[in-house]
Parts: structure tokens; sequence; C-alpha cells
């Protein structure tokens, strides 16, 4: 996997340590969701599920990286924190409804930023047991084997993925579809937007749009996009790492098309 003999800034000890806790979060997960039937199940807000596993996840995966690295900071989807210059960003179960719906399309999804710029990024499906992970100029790695985006040059060809949350108005959701539609792409959602980004680069998907996402959901995938080649729009413009922004991500081929089809520009402000 490339890695390196010095690591000055720490890099290489901060991704073996991800990979493992990740392991380990999604043990946590795998118990968790053959006995869901034991969650308590609630909402944020309205389609915002929260289960027990996600605090439980998040506690774990905190006080592994705290202990590991006390001088950096963490902010997790469930209990919050900081945003500084060597910062953890985690959601402990990114697809918390099809967790909470029994259907197995999840993950734990941790990334590792310096200054603001994402550095690592970890994904991992405990029940596909799929392994996603990406360290920057260290390439992308799916189960250990290198991942590719697509090499899909026309949106007529092209399947790509949606994210869709209330935080944005419906209607703004209906019109991009409809382009998106009407520019002959096919569209799904798979209701997590860390694993829809990790599919784009590993050529399986072959673009992700959203009008609003949080980092927490797609910082890792980043990392994996700028590792194989994709496109990816300035998520992190303004104030995205905290307030989040529109996400586009897509194979090279197909970027100019998909950004002009959803209307989300390279340059975004939530
Ligand atoms: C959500 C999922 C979903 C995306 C939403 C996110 P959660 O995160 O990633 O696919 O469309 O924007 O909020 O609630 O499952 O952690």
């Amino acid at each position: 996997m490339g890695r390196t003999m010095t690591d000055s800034s720490g890099l290489a000890r901060r991704h073996l340590a991800a990979a493992a806790i990740a392991r380990q979060a999604g043990d946590l997960m795998r118990r968790l969701f053959l006995d869901r039937d034991a969650i308590q199940l609630s909402f944020k807000g309205p389609q915002d599920y929260l289960t027990q596993a996600d605090a439980a996840v998040e506690r774990l995966v905190r006080g592994r990286l705290e202990e590991a690295f006390p001088e950096d900071q963490f902010y997790g989807e469930e209990t919050g924190g900081a945003f500084g210059q060597s910062v953890w960003v985690v959601d402990p179960i990114d697809g918390t409804a099809n967790f909470a719906r029994a259907i197995p399309h999840f993950c734990v999804s941790i990334a590792y930023a310096q200054a603001h710029v994402p550095m690592i990024g970890v994904i991992y499906n405990p029940i596909t047991e799929e392994f996603f992970e990406a360290r920057r100029g260290h390439g992308a790695h799916l189960n250990g084997r290198r991942m590719k985006c697509s090499d899909v040059s026309d949106l007529k060809r092209a399947q790509v993925e949606l994210g869709w949350s209330p935080r944005r108005p419906a209607a703004a959701y209906v019109a991009m579809m409809k382009r998106v539609l009407d520019a002959g792409a096919s569209f799904r959602r798979g209701g997590s937007g860390a694993l829809g980004v990790a599919y784009v680069a590993d050529g399986r998907s072959d673009a992700y749009a959203e009008l609003h996402i949080n980092s927490w959901d797609c910082l890792a995938g980043l990392v994996m996009i700028e590792e194989t080649g994709g496109f990816a729009n300035d998520f992190l413009a303004g104030d995205g790492m905290a307030k989040g922004n529109p996400l586009l991500v897509a194979a090279p081929g197909i970027a100019e098309a998909f950004v002009a089809a959803t209307g989300i520009d390279a340059k975004v402000n939530a």
C-alpha cells in the first residue's frame, strides 16, 4: 500500500491507527446490527434517524483516537467537537436510516485533515466487509486492491447517485433530478453519502451529487476521489468543514457534463 519508511508528519501512523479503529468500530456495528431489535430508535429531526448504535460506535472511535493522538482535535457527528489544524472528522454510522431499517448499506467513516486539507480517509462497511482507504499521495485501495474511477465519457451511459436530505427544499432536488434525467443519466440513492463517494472512487458509480452534505459524511471519500484522479467540487469552500456544502464528485470524463446537469459548480457555497 505504499507506506513510507519516514513519517515526519505522522500520517502513516495515523493511517494505520484509523484503519485498526475502523475495523474495531465495524465489529461493534455488525454485532449491534445483527441484534438490532434491542436497539432504541429515535429521530434528531424529520427523516434524521438516530440509534443507540451511533452513540456507542462514536464513543469507541473517539476514545481510541483521543488515547492514541491526544494532540489532535476530534469532531464527530453525534458528540461534536472542534475543527482545528490537526483534526479527526468522524461519522460513526453513515447510512443510519439503512442501519435502522435492516438494509446492510452503511459504514463507519473516519477522516483526518491537516490545516483543512483532507489527508487520510477510511470507510468500512462491516456487513460486506469492504474496507476503503486512502492517504494523500499514496493511492486509494479497496481491500488492498487499487481503486480507479470509471472511464465513462457520456452521461447517457452513466450511472450516478443523487443524495438527498430535507436540509434543502424538495423543489431544488426535483429540479436537479429532472435535469440529470434529461441529460440521459440513470440515477439511484443509496442512503450513505460516504459509500456513495467511495463507490465513485472505485468506478462502480460514475458520479455523486447532493445539494447539502456535512463534512463527516464525505471527507474520507474525498481523499479517495483525489487519489483516483476523480473530479470534486470545492466542497470545503467557505465554512464547508463546519457547516457543509453542496457536493459533486465525478469520473473525469463526465465531470463537465454532470456539473452542467446538476447546477453544482466547481466553486460553491451553501
Ligand atoms: C446521511 C447519509 C445520506 C446523505 C445525508 C446524510 P447519516 O448521513 O449520508 O446518504 O444523503 O446527507 O446526512 O445520517 O446516515 O449519518
